[in-house]
């Protein structure tokens, strides 16, 4: 802009070529802006102090209660495969995707986010969007539950959408009773590929989940290892007690581990989607080589949960950075 300033006096047509240039470029370098790639630093100038304050807050959380780790997990998926990773899940109201039937009643998490958003705005205000702040509460959870020990870089810049979407979570975000043909799909329509799938469903390593998604399978499948089967109907009846918990992973609840696969070879899934990736079908034989191989679990997991915090993103001057991440600002 002081360029343009110093060429005001006298513009000479000459000049004004120039400007008009200048001009062309500076629009193409913001369009550029606005897919820019994201990045690990972006935050080292603006908010020094933000990976550290946002991973304080979850080792807390997580320490409090684990499962927290788990919901916190679960929350980036469900922000991130709705309208891309922009902290549309977090924003309240009657017709967001919080009232969507995958989350409704089972989505947690609110509180630890708010909480870590109102550190954030105190500390550097405004410059730390809340689908950021989704992201690395997601990494340092499984970090925090024993997981992906070495080095997972997130990276950063993702800004804030200004709308929530019911009717595309409802769409998009794939249910306990899809056959595996179903599971696939549903992944595929947002860029993955099956191996990523079984990879991304091993988060089911950890955390709870209500009697009313699992107790047709309990109840009524085949392929369930049957002292499982009844052991889950002890605190999952045929006639309600819908919102009873069960953990996902009955051998090490708490701890982010390859377990999931050890349980599926066992005929232990919890859900029948779960079951769906052992069950004769193409993805056998990977489920298998992650029950033996708990580092090539783990190493896969990292790098499709990269890859699913690049969906549908907000950059450069796109969106916005809500204050409170609830409501647009
Ligand atoms: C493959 C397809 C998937 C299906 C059908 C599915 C479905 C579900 C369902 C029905 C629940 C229990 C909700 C309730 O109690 O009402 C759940 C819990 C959970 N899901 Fe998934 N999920 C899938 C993939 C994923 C992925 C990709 C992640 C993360 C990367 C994930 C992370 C979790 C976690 C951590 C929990 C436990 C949450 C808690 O304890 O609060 N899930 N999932
Ligand atoms: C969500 O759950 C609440 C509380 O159980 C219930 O009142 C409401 O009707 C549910 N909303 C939808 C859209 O299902
Ligand atoms: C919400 O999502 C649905 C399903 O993906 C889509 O058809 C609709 O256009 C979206 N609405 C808005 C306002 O973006
Ligand atoms: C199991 O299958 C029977 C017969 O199809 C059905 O009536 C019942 O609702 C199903 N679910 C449970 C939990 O029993």
């Amino acid at each position: 802009m002081g360029l343009m300033a110093s060429h005001r006096s006298a513009p000479s047509v000459h000049t004004t070529t120039k400007v008009c240039l200048l001009f062309s470029v500076l629009l193409v370098g913001m369009t550029g802006m606005a897919s820019a790639q994201l990045s690990s630093t972006f935050y080292d100038k603006s908010c020094p102090k933000a990976l550290s304050i946002i991973k304080s807050a979850i080792v807390s959380a997580v320490s409090k209660e684990a499962r927290m780790g788990a919901s916190l997990l679960r929350l980036h998926f469900h922000d991130c495969f709705v309208q891309g990773c922009d902290a549309s899940v977090l924003l309240d109201g009657i017709d967001g995707e919080k009232t969507a039937f995958p989350n409704n009643n089972s989505l947690r998490g609110f509180e630890v986010i708010d909480s870590i958003k109102s550190n954030l705005e105190k500390e550097c205000p405004g410059v730390v969007s809340c689908a950021d702040i989704l992201t690395v509460a997601a990494r340092d959870s499984v970090v925090a539950l024993g997981g992906a020990t070495w080095i997972w870089q997130v990276l950063l810049g993702r800004r804030d959408s200004t709308t929530s979407n019911k009717t595309a979570a409802n769409i998009d975000l794939p249910s306990p009773f899809l056959d595996l043909s179903g599971l696939i799909s549903s992944f595929a329509n947002k860029g993955f590929i099956a191996e990523e799938m079984v990879a991304l469903s091993g988060a089911h390593t950890i955390g709870q989940a209500r009697c009313i998604v699992f107790r047709d399978r309990i109840y009524n499948e085949t392929n369930i290892n049957p002292s499982f089967a009844t052991a889950r109907q002890s605190n999952c009846p045929r006639i309600g007690g819908d919102d009873n918990l069960a953990p996902l992973d009955a051998i090490s609840t708490t701890s982010f581990d390859n377990a999931y696969y050890t349980n599926l070879v066992s005929q232990k899934g919890l859900f029948h989607s779960d079951q769906q990736l052992f069950n004769g079908g193409s993805t056998d034989s990977q489920v298998i080589a992650y029950k033996l191989n708990p580092i090539s679990f783990q190493q896969d997991f990292m790098k499709a949960m990269k890859k699913m915090g690049n969906l549908g993103l907000l950059t450069g001057t796109s969106g916005q950075i809500r204050t409170n991440c609830r409501k647009v600002n």
